[in-house]
């Protein structure tokens, strides 16, 4: 097994940390004599990069925020010229400027590296073939998939999101080994297979590689017995690099080995910036440590999670991603997750793993209505208890009242890629 590791992978510890400080040094260097941006934030912090002596003098140095990034549009975040600029990516947001990031093709290299790594880790071996549903365009997932499953001496099959009654057929006519996509279009998948009569059991896949969005342990049991596959988790962010930050493994399945030696991650208190010490859990924090087109120095990416010592690999990792505080529900004073909900309507019988959340106002407070399809053949009883039921375990384990509905089959909007799952309905706020 060893002998498939990357030199990185199988370093001692304090290697691996001699390495991140010399990448580390070099990287504030970078950023302080090429963007602007940074120069201007370090000398505003009274710092110069030679002050970081230590992996842990990291924390002096300021944060970077989406803000600063938007502040820069486009291409303000840079540091080298234009023309060594080989590809960009740009990731939607919600409103207004996209956020707009940049590679050298040292950077392309580094980022199909860490893919092969990923795909190695879940299990991918050169000479498999590789299923890319994730979107190809500005957003990362498709051509980030795309060149590390190359990298890694795969056969791509580039089928991009969409399109759901082809997918299918492909999977079934090319028989590829690995699928790469979201884990809310791997359920939409799962029902065009079943609306074609097609078993999902019986397909040629063996892993299926999830990530761009949350998902729960209930969700990868649920994939895993319905597609008799295995589902590990990749995470990732345009900013960092793309997918490919880190990757859990599948002989453990136990949370993702952050790739250490190209990206430095801190977890942080979303409130008052404090580094937390591992295992307890607050905001992860990204500085890049061999990118040259956008370095980024702490970088805030508002996913919630801990940080773990390492077990199958060197480096250390980090929980699943509960949820981002973008998707924070703030209800009469309880917070509140999509994760939450998701793991217990994936619990309870008589509904399938669909399910929107939907905001309303009533009066001066916010309400939610948790909105699940029952399964095809649950009777009214069956619904009705189901109904009851996730509104009680709300309730329990959350401690909020929410509104159930449970919708007839095949009603609520289907995934193909990163999906919303809150409908915001409050109108003006
Ligand atoms: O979603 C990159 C990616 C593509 C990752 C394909 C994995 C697979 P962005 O569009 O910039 O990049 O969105 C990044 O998506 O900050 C998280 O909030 C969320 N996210 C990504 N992976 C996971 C995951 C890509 N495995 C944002 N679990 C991140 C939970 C994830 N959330």
């Amino acid at each position: 097994m060893t002998a498939l590791l990357d030199a990185a992978e199988r370093l001692a510890r304090p290697e691996l940390q001699a390495l991140q400080l010399e990448r580390l040094r070099a990287t504030l260097q970078h950023a302080y004599d090429h963007v602007g941006f940074y120069r201007a934030a370090f000398d505003k912090a009274g710092l110069r990069p030679d002050d970081c002596r230590s992996l842990a003098d990291l924390a002096r140095f300021p944060f970077t925020t989406k803000a600063d990034l938007r502040d820069n549009y486009p291409f303000g975040m840079f540091a080298v010229p234009e023309d060594q600029v080989r590809r960009i990516h740009a990731s939607s947001g919600t409103t207004g400027r996209p956020t707009v990031v940049g590679y050298t093709q040292r950077d392309l290299d580094t980022w199909a590296d860490v893919v092969a790594r990923s795909i190695r880790a879940a299990g991918g071996r050169p000479g498999q073939k590789v299923h890319v549903a994730y979107g190809y365009g500005l957003f990362t997932g498709g051509l980030g998939a795309h060149y590390g499953a190359e990298r890694l001496g795969c056969t791509v099959i580039p089928a991009s999101g969409g399109m759901t009654s082809r997918q299918v057929q492909l999977i079934q006519d090319f028989r590829p080994d690995i699928i790469m996509i979201t884990p809310s279009y791997m359920l939409t998948l799962l029902d065009e297979f079943e609306r074609q009569g097609v078993d999902p059991r019986t397909t040629s896949l063996k892993v299926g590689i999830f990530g761009a969005e949350p998902w729960t342990q209930e969700m990868r049991r649920e994939i895993e017995e319905r597609f008799a596959i295995d589902a590990v988790d990749i995470y990732g962010l345009s900013e960092v690099i793309g997918p490919g930050v880190a990757q859990e493994c599948v002989e453990t399945k136990d949370g993702l080995h952050i790739w250490e030696d190209h990206f430095y991650p801190e977890v942080v208190d979303p409130f008052t910036g404090e580094v937390l010490p591992e295992g307890e859990e607050g905001e992860l924090v990204f500085t890049s440590l061999t990118k040259e087109a956008m370095p980024v120095i702490r970088y805030r990416t508002r996913d919630l999670t801990r940080l773990l010592p390492g077990t199958a690999r060197v480096f250390r990792r980090m929980e699943k991603v509960t949820g981002r505080s973008d998707d924070l529900v703030i209800l009469r004073g309880v917070n509140l997750f999509p994760t939450q909900i998701e793991e217990i309507v994936l619990r309870t019988p008589g509904v399938a793993p669909h399910f929107q959340l939907r905001l309303t106002r009533e009066g001066r407070l916010d309400a939610l209505t948790v909105r699940a399809e029952a399964r095809a053949e649950s009777t009214r009883d069956q619904r009705a208890h189901a109904a009851r039921a996730i509104a009680a375990a709300v309730k329990n384990s959350i401690g909020v009242s929410v509104g159930v509905e449970i919708v007839d089959p095949e009603t609520l909007e289907r995934s193909v890629g990163k999906f919303k799952r809150i409908v915001d309905d409050r109108g003006e706020h």
